[in-house]
């Protein structure tokens, strides 16, 4: 009953998800997923290029779901690909086609690999979606080695004020079994010591966004705060839409 969900004003609420709740959801909409997904084909795309791996590159995808990121591996690039739910990664197997993907069920909110042990991470609509997106995000950080590069895209609702009412509602519905939609990124970023190099708004009005980011080095002055200009790219304040009118 929608009185008895909470609608919340901080963007991250919603009926609490589990993972035994979203490893059930998961499981329905494994069957129709990349159908859903097919319109973010291009933001895969232009998510790639930004991250740009190099031959023998190891990276980690977090919450690969069936995979629909894997046409975009260079086949160079040795890739661990992680989820929690069997029906997803089922669908991701068969997605490998000879590309070097090493599959496994995990908890993206515990990860079983030692510190520093990838090049680059993936985490493509996983952090509006895990129970617990800041300890995902500082896993996938702890994961990587210093100087690699992580990259986001998900919905996300980064300002100050409060997400409109229709987001909260949106929040309340699916937050916990399909996915938040307005989860704080930048919050998230505040519990780690990641810099944002470059933050590309998608569509929906910034909604979706996509972002890079940078693990410093030990004793590196951490200058990209979030919202902030990377002096890599100075592009984080004034980056143009992908598309005419910001199109996914
Ligand atoms: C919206 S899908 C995204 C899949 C894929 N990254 C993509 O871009 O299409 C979310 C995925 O997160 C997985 N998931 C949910 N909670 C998880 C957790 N705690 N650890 C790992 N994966 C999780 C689900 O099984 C699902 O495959």
């Amino acid at each position: 009953m929608i009185t008895a969900l909470r609608i919340g004003v901080d963007g991250d609420a919603g009926p609490m998800a589990t993972n035994t709740g979203l490893r059930r959801a998961y499981t329905v909409w494994a069957t129709f997923y990349d159908v859903v997904v097919r319109f973010l084909r291009g933001s895969r795309r232009r998510s790639f290029a930004l991250l740009n791996p190099q031959p023998g590159d190891r990276m980690l995808l977090v919450g690969c779901g069936t995979g629909a990121d894997f046409e975009f591996l260079p086949p160079d690039v040795e890739a661990t690909a992680i989820d929690l739910t069997p029906a997803m990664l089922r669908r991701a197997a068969a997605k490998i086609a000879g590309r070097r993907i090493c599959l496994l069920e995990m908890d993206a909110m515990d990860l079983q690999f030692p510190a520093d042990t990838f090049d680059e991470g993936v985490l493509h609509l996983i952090l509006a979606v895990v129970p617990d997106p800041g300890r995902t995000l500082r896993e996938a950080e702890r994961a990587t080695r210093p100087g690699g590069l992580l990259v986001a895209l998900d919905k996300f609702w980064n300002r100050p004020t409060q997400p409109p009412l229709f987001l909260r509602v949106a929040n309340a519905l699916l937050g916990g079994y399909v996915t938040a939609v307005s989860r704080n990124l930048h919050a998230m970023l505040a519990q780690t010591s990641l810099e944002v190099v470059r933050e590309v708004p998608l569509g929906f009005g910034g909604l979706y966004l996509l972002s890079l980011l940078r693990k410093p080095a030990p004793g590196e002055r951490q200058v990209g705060t979030p919202g902030d200009t990377h002096p890599m790219t100075s592009e984080v304040n004034h980056l143009t839409p992908i598309g005419p009118s910001g199109h996914l």
